[in-house]
């Protein structure tokens, strides 16, 4: 069976990452998650102090981006793909809330993008991947032969995203995490590089009354009918 790029773009918060893993896992693909990088890069900012009040030291950052490596390996006990920041374990780290109301920001720099989209390409020169993000279908890979768009309402996302974080011991406010997604929503759509926007022949699927099941099922007969 010929090998295809599958480009899973869309909100955050809406089970992009949890659809994809799952369906490189099914069809025995890598899974590549592009948040996570510039997660890495959001944290890699907090602990090197290049963050001052809410402002990112952008001159600092693009002098120090190729102190940035940023890699996956799968988890040996779980399987699971982790990220690594400079060859340290740091998944656990880029999904707090300090991260996530950085990564935005730090997500719409052009030297910061080039960059990992460089990476990216990278990541799928031998195809047989699936990989999620905002760009993946638009910018990154815009031959990939699989594109779907994914979304879901603003409340549906804070709602997966609060019971996330309560599941792995946080305690989460549920009205701070809307405000966030909204907020993050409003930076990816608008930013003048790469701004998230579904891919004229991505495939839209919103997942807002979709059990994980369904996803599932949905996601597999679109794989068969772009690889026969
Ligand atoms: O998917 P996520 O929430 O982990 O993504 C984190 C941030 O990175 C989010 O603000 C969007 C941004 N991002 C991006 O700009 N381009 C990508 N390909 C992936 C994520």
């Amino acid at each position: 069976m010929k090998k295809i790029i599958i480009a899973i773009d869309g909100f955050s918060s809406c089970g992009k990452s949890t659809m994809a893993k799952s369906l490189a896992r099914n069809i025995g693909y890598l899974y590549f998650d592009s948040g996570a990088m510039y997660r890495a890069v959001a944290l890699y900012c907090l602990r090197n102090n290049l963050i001052e009040g809410d402002k990112i030291d952008t001159v600092k950052l693009r002098e120090q981006m190729d102190n940035i490596k940023i890699t996956f390996e799968a988890d040996p006990a779980t399987k699971n793909s982790v990220t690594l920041l400079n060859g340290v374990n740091v998944e656990h780290e880029i999904r707090s809330l300090e991260v996530s109301r950085m990564v935005s920001q730090v997500a719409a720099l052009d030297f910061v993008r080039s960059e990992m989209v460089e990476q990216q390409r990278n990541m799928g020169k031998q195809k047989g991947i699936v990989m999620d993000g905002r760009d993946i279908g638009t910018t990154v890979f815009p031959d990939a032969e699989l594109k779907i768009f994914v979304t879901a309402s603003a409340e549906v996302r804070a709602q997966r995203r609060y019971d996330e974080l309560k599941a792995r011991g946080d305690n989460p406010d549920y009205n701070e995490i809307l405000e966030n997604v909204q907020l993050r929503d409003h930076i990816d759509q608008t930013r003048e590089v790469s701004p998230l926007k579904k891919a004229d022949d991505a495939l839209l699927l919103d997942n807002s009354n979709m059990t994980r099941e369904e996803q599932e099922q949905w996601l597999k007969e679109q794989f068969i009918a772009h690889t026969r």
